[in-house]
């Protein structure tokens, strides 16, 4: 391959960087490659897929059982119920604030049986306090970072004297995940870990020192959250064996996917945010780190309702999806606003559901192959000088299939929309196939967000219309996105588990071919089982052209003409019984 005629130049200020060259004919090759070598993200648990709701200012028991009742009222799915800072005692990590948690075990069982995780913060900044047993304890196995003087390095986070684990040293790590398991074995089976830049408030941090004092700041400060992560998830993996793991970080290093997805940190909620929210997904997912996404609706300041609308629309299929808001600011849960804006955040979480199987199988290719999960438009399609595709950061593919091009702009309630390649795309906001390799105006109104999908696809998607979060991969529908043109075909391999266990590893998952052909006016649809660890699955398909005649295997399958609502369009199709 010939070189092109620039050249690059790569400098550190501390000893020599390790230089790793990877050469790949395209985008979606060279990702598969870089993340095999940084390493991939395990398969995480179903629920971490699911839609999250978070605020600084949750802190209590009491406030759980709310958020679970108003869920549930509102027929509005959500796996996870996050907590802040204020749930501790005195800031202190590894503590409950009895006043606020007087029967932590009783309210993690109700909101599990209700189909919930508690999912609190961990900040690594451990308070200096004489007395305090994870202070003494980690005092006892030194493992806290020191001043160049040799002394604890002591910072001012929230519970005020702050000292910082040392990720770096093994036992620092080991010691970590040991609280970690204690502190997860109530129940608790995931953890967002803050702070962690490192976050030292207002003290500077190049005086903290690594390796009991022999390694300077700058060349383990990068490195921090990496070695947060790594120990958080040890110590979950330790608290329940057998179940998958799943930890959201801050900040992160290269080797980060391994061991935690990232959120976004502190963003504001303003539209310049929610603009940037794709090209930052896109960037963490080209550099290691698929599994990502933005505080949905804006972190600081307050939201309003269409902005919460506009961003629920835009991040509704982003890998990582939670709503969470600073103290001080709006409440912005679903249904703090008016009736429309509820009406908007439940479908779109909804379909977020509706879609999960088709994310769960991206986030299994993830696992094994190291594919992005939201992507820019030139992984998929080749730019063209006539339809130069390298400059669209407000339009995004989620996986092979999907490509949204959101409202980003306050004012703007119209866009053009690029539609890349050369298959057709089936538009979801006029319910029809489109010609590709031009642009389109999409105006949707309050309900609709343009999204499209490309001719060849087949997406699983849940049975029926999810009020919950219930998993049940085993019944799904085929939305068979082909249209009625001579040779056209598209074939998927869906495949199912638990969702939860690591049984998947030892045979414990099923997996089916599908494939639809298009024969003349006919359509000929076929399933083959690929892998039987978690028994069959039943099928309903759900066609987006019209064939006179269908077969599944071989045998005629009656279908019969339908409606269903797609990102607030009403699409007719062809929905077998
Ligand atoms: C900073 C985090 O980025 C934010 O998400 C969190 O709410 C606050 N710290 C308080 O813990």
């Amino acid at each position: 391959m010939p070189l092109p005629n620039e050249s690059s130049r790569s400098v550190a200020e501390n000893g020599e960087a390790d230089l790793f060259i990877l050469i790949a004919d395209n985008l979606a090759d060279l990702t598969r490659k870089f993340q095999t070598l940084v390493g991939r993200t395990p398969l995480p648990p179903v629920w971490a897929l699911g839609y999250q709701q978070c605020r600084w200012g949750y802190q209590s028991e009491q406030d759980m059982l709310e958020l679970d009742k108003n869920f549930k009222k509102h027929g509005i799915p959500c796996d996870g119920l996050w907590i802040d800072i204020d749930y501790m005692n005195a800031f202190k990590v590894f503590t409950f604030n009895k006043a606020h948690f007087p029967s932590l075990s009783r309210a993690i069982k109700t909101l599990e049986k209700n189909g919930r995780k508690l999912i609190p913060i961990l900040d690594p900044g451990v308070k200096q306090e004489p007395g305090y047993n994870v202070y003494e304890d980690g005092k006892k196995h030194d493992v806290f970072c020191r001043n160049p003087q040799g002394k604890e390095f002591i910072g001012q986070v929230w519970p005020g004297d702050t000292v910082f684990p040392d990720f770096s040293l093994r036992e620092g790590r080991a010691w970590w995940a040991k609280w970690v398991k204690q502190f997860a074995s109530s129940g608790i089976r995931g953890a967002w870990i803050d702070m962690n830049d490192p976050s030292t408030g207002v003290v500077q941090n190049d005086a903290m020192r690594f390796q009991r004092g022999r390694g300077d700041h700058d060349t383990f400060h990068n490195q921090y959250a990496l070695g947060m992560a790594m120990a958080t998830t040890e110590g979950f993996a330790a608290a329940h064996p057998g179940k998958r793991t799943f930890v959201i970080s801050r900040s992160g290093y290269l080797g980060m996917a391994k061991h935690s997805a990232i959120w976004t940190g502190d963003n504001v909620a303003n539209y310049h945010y929610l603009r940037l929210s794709i090209p930052c997904s896109i960037n963490l997912a080209l550099s290691g780190v698929p599994f990502n996404g933005p505080d949905i609706g804006g972190f600081a300041d307050h939201t309003n309702p269409q902005l919460l609308r506009d961003w629920q629309k835009a991040g509704f299929l982003f890998p990582f999806c939670r709503n969470h808001s600073a103290m001080g600011t709006r409440r912005q849960e679903p249904w703090a606003f008016d009736a429309l804006t509820l009406r908007v955040c439940k479908h779109y979480i909804r379909q977020r559901y509706k879609l999960r199987p088709y994310l769960y199988n991206l986030f299994i290719r993830q696992a094994e192959q190291g594919d992005a999960i939201l992507r820019p438009l030139f992984y998929d399609f080749d730019s063209t000088p006539a339809l130069p595709l390298d400059r669209v950061e407000d339009q995004f593919m989620i996986g092979p299939a999907i490509m949204q091009a959101p409202i980003v702009q306050e004012k703007e309630r119209s866009r053009s929309v690029v539609l890349p390649g050369s298959a057709s795309w089936w538009s979801a906001l006029d319910g029809r196939w489109l010609n590709s390799g031009r642009k389109v105006k999409a105006a949707p109104s309050e309900l609709q967000t343009p999204l499209y999908v490309r001719d060849g696809q087949i997406i699983p998607m849940t049975f029926g219309e999810p009020h919950d979060n219930h998993w049940n991969p085993r019944t799904i529908e085929a939305h068979v996105f082909l249209r009625r043109r001579a040779g056209n075909i598209a074939t998927t391999v869906y495949a199912f588990d638990d969702g939860d266990t690591l049984d998947y590893q030892k045979g414990g998952r099923s997996a089916v071919e599908i494939t639809a052909r298009v024969k003349g006016r006919k359509l000929a649809l076929a399933t083959k089982t690929m892998q039987e660890g978690f028994g069959s699955c039943r099928i309903r398909f759900v066609l987006y052209d019209r064939f006179d005649e269908v077969t599944l295997n071989d045998l005629p399958l009656n279908v019969k003409r339908g409606r269903w609502t797609f990102c607030g369009t009403k699409q007719e199709i062809w929905i077998s019984g």
